[in-house]
This record gives structure tokens, sequence and C-alpha cells, in this order.
């Protein structure tokens, strides 16, 4: 089954959204903790214990050069949590995520904008890529396509890391990125509301029970 990520570090929307839907963990960057003003400290525990045990934290690195990022992860894998390093597919990074791979640490090489640069994070043995869907889209290109290009550069080579497409604007961007069978893929939560908010659903809810009053008032189905 994909794997389903929050893109927030949101712990009430992470309780929300966990109460009706399988959510595998969480994905962060620098930007949205800062936004939400929370540390690893705090936020860690408190999703864990919404999600359970096997929470599965997606935590990115902010070291500017190989050696740094290659310890920051080290000190991010040792967090008694099930956390993946996110690293920038930049050549720095590339060169941060081949020295943690012998390390056998997970990592997630992030901000991806091309099914080439993609391609050569999975080379470099990244076990996920995050390809910014919205933020291709945004520049004029095709960010669904070049998730499918890179889907398809990952199989015709053999290769098995899982493409986690992010960076949503709406849904039409996620069914797109569905359709090419991605094995995981990260949600801001406005977008997964907007994916329960067709406005016929609550109109049809509400006139079927309109007209099971009408006639059983209120009686439940099984004392009908
Ligand atoms: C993953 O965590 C990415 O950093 C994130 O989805 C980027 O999303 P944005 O383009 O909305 O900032």
């Amino acid at each position: 089954m994909i794997e389903l990520y929050l893109d927030t570090a949101d712990v009430g929307q992470v309780a929300r959204f966990n109460a009706c839907l399988p959510v595998q963990g969480i994905t962060t960057n620098p930007s949205i903790l800062a936004k939400a003003d929370v540390g690893l400290s705090q936020l860690l525990p408190a999703v864990s214990a919404v999600i359970g045990p096997y929470a599965r934290f997606h935590i990115q690195v902010v070291s500017q050069t190989v050696d740094g990022m290659v310890e920051e992860a080290a000190r991010i894998h040792d967090l008694p949590y099930d956390v993946v390093v996110k690293v920038p597919a930049t050549e720095t990074g590339l060169a941060a995520i081949r020295k943690m791979k012998a390390d056998n640490i997970p990592v997630l090489a992030t901000a991806i904008y091309s099914a080439q640069q993609g391609f050569l994070a999975a080379l470099c043995g990244a076990d996920y890529l995050a390809p910014y869907v919205n933020r291709i889209d945004a520049m004029g290109a095709d960010g669904a396509g070049a998730v499918a290009d890179l889907q398809l550069l990952l199989d015709r080579h053999g290769l098995a890391s899982k493409i986690l497409p992010a960076s949503f604007k709406n849904t039409q961007q996620v069914v797109d990125v569905l359709k090419v069978g991605v094995a995981a893929i990260t949600l801001p939560v406005d977008v997964a509301a907007q994916m329960l908010a067709h406005p016929a659903v609550q109109p049809a809810v509400d006139r079927f029970t309109q007209d099971w009053q009408v006639v059983f008032g209120d009686k439940l189905p099984f004392e009908s």
C-alpha cells in the first residue's frame, strides 16, 4: 500500500487526519518547522503519541557542507524514532547521501525539480525521492510529468528508490501523481481536506437523512 504522509508540523491536524486515514507519519522541512515554531524535541513525541510508536518522520538537515550533513544525519538517525534524513539533492547533498548510505542511514533526497536530478539521487542510493510537483508546475513545467518520467527511469534501470512526491497546491496534482503509481506521497493538510470536500457529498448525505425520517422518524434501520 502507498505510504501516506502529512506535510505538516501541526499536531492537531495530524490527529484529525490520523483518525480517518492510515497516516504513516509526517514530512517536515526547515521552513515548516520554523513557521510552526516547534522543535523536534516537542514535535516527535507529540506526533508519536497520536500516530503510535511506528510513526515515520522525514527530517531535513540544515548543514551546508558534506561533513556537516553527514554528522547531522548521524545525530538525527540516533533519535529514538523511525526517522528518514532529508537531504537536498544538490552536488553537495549527493556526496553526503553516498556517505550516509555507506553508514546505512535511511535517506530522502529532497528539492527535486526534474526527473534527471531524481535519477542521480537514486543512483546515489536515496531510499526516497521527493519531486516538488507544485513548484515545478509554478515554473511553467509539468510536475506530474516529471514524476512519471522519474518512475519510468527507476523502473527501466532497476532502481529501488521510492518516489514520495511533495509540494501540492490542489487535488488534481495529487491525482495526477497517484496515477503514476508512486510508492509514497506527502500531502499538505489543506490539500488532504480538499480531497474530501466535494460540494455534492453533504447534500447527498442530508437527503438520505430527510427521506428516512419522513417514513421512520427517529428509528434506526435495525429497528425498522
Ligand atoms: C516536503 O516536505 C517539501 O519540503 C514540501 O512539500 C515543499 O512544499 P511547498 O512547495 O508547498 O513548500
